[in-house]
């Protein structure tokens, strides 16, 4: 069983997120010692913008990938660089597309022609000139969830690769943006090697279409999508950056000037949180134990939404396993964390710790139900 520091967790308020600090400090640093030369690491703010963790992550020299304007604010706010922000998605307003251009973002990822065409005007109107790169959408199937899988063809995100150099070819006539390259992004939870390895080689065939016609381009960026394990976190609380970033170091071949981008957010935070809630009720059902607990779905989701797995653990009680259908006080039948859980045995106002929830936790975290959002208690 892992170890919780519960007296800490006396009087805090349950459910809480518990970050543990020391672990996403030894994560950043295994981030820092093993990217590749000429790349910047910008972390997914989505995955979890919790101030204190955007500190830390901008402390440790990562930019940030922003999708709207109120993360871009928070990034700044949290000592991000502006020169090291990129910006992507599918919608973004007049306004959010202004206050890029004011902070002084890195980069724009566009995901259609008529957002360009937006930008080059609201830029014009500014008298700037914006940095943009075409997100591609490049046919990869990452073998993820279907919810979370975003590089095969015809989904809303990105532009079709085979319509890219056309949209190249307008840019060039656009007299308020500036070309800089491309962008990508497969999919998230990805836990082979396998796609990225075609992403790669979808990469060098472009690049070389793209110094075949002359069209010179500085910025490459990968995306995100680097799995965590889910089922036995302790075992791996760290995902193999090495091996994840060293793919790229071995089948990218950057020309001069070129960099290389990455968006982790999952690999990033994921292991570092944790949702702490307490048993409120132990119900003997006519074939099943249910526990009770405090927290919801409200608080995470993403077992609702994905039927995602987390693993959970009774951390008060050192006893017998037994299973339980581990549920929240939500008035919806998908208000479950997991059925047939082994747990030791629960009582009223143990701690139940539901591990791995610290992307896409706290930050998909609703009101429904008008529940109070979720507390927060760092390591330190
Ligand atoms: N870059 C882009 C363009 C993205 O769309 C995403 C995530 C990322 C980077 C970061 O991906 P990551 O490294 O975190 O996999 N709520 C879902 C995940 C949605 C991911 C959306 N895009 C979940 O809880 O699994």
């Amino acid at each position: 069983m892992s170890h919780f520091p519960i007296e800490q967790f006396e009087g805090v308020a349950t459910p809480f997120y518990y970050y543990d600090v020391a672990l996403l400090r030894r994560t950043l640093d295994s981030v820092c010692a093993t990217r590749p030369a000429d790349s910047i690491v910008h972390y997914a703010l989505k995955a979890n913008s919790n101030p204190r963790l955007l500190r830390m992550i901008a402390h440790a020299g990562l930019g940030a990938d922003c999708v709207s304007g109120g993360e871009i604010a928070i990034a700044v706010e949290c000592g991000f660089e502006p020169r090291k922000i990129v910006y992507s998605g599918v919608g973004k307003t007049d306004d959010e597309i202004r206050l890029a251009l004011s902070v002084g973002i890195d980069c724009f990822n566009v995901e259609s022609l008529a957002e360009l065409e937006v930008i080059n005007a609201l830029a014009g109107d500014m008298g700037k000139t914006a940095p943009v790169a075409i997100r591609v959408n490049p046919h990869i199937d990452a073998h993820t969830h279907h919810y979370i899988t975003t590089g095969l063809s015809e989904n809303k995100f990105g532009i079709d690769i085979s319509q890219l150099f056309d949209v190249i070819g307008q840019i060039h006539r656009m007299a308020n943006v500036r070309f800089r390259g491309l962008h990508f992004h497969i999919g998230s939870q990805i836990t082979s090697m396998q796609p990225y390895e075609q992403l790669c080689s979808t990469i060098a065939q472009l690049q070389a279409e793209l110094d075949a016609r002359g069209i010179d381009i500085d910025y490459i960026n990968v995306g995100g999508g680097l799995g965590v394990n889910y089922e036995a976190p302790d075992e791996h609380l760290i995902p193999d950056f090495g091996a994840y970033f060293s793919v790229f170091e071995r089948n990218i071949h950057l020309r001069k000037g070129q960099t290389l981008h990455f968006e982790p957010g999952r690999s990033i935070v994921c292991q570092c949180g944790t949702l702490i809630s307490r048993v409120l009720y132990v119900k003997a059902g006519l074939n099943k134990k249910f526990a009770i607990v405090d927290a919801g779905m409200t608080d995470l989701m993403r077992p609702a939404l994905y039927q995602a797995l987390h693993k959970i653990e009774n951390i008060t009680s050192q006893s017998a396993l037994y299973a339980y259908d581990v549920v929240g006080p939500i008035c919806e039948s998908s208000d479950s964390f997991g059925s047939d859980v082994m747990l030791c045995e629960a009582h009223r106002g143990d701690y139940i710790a539901i591990r791995s929830a610290g992307a896409y936790g706290e930050s998909m975290a609703s009101r429904y139900n008008s529940r109070h959002l979720p507390g927060v208690l760092l390591s330190e």
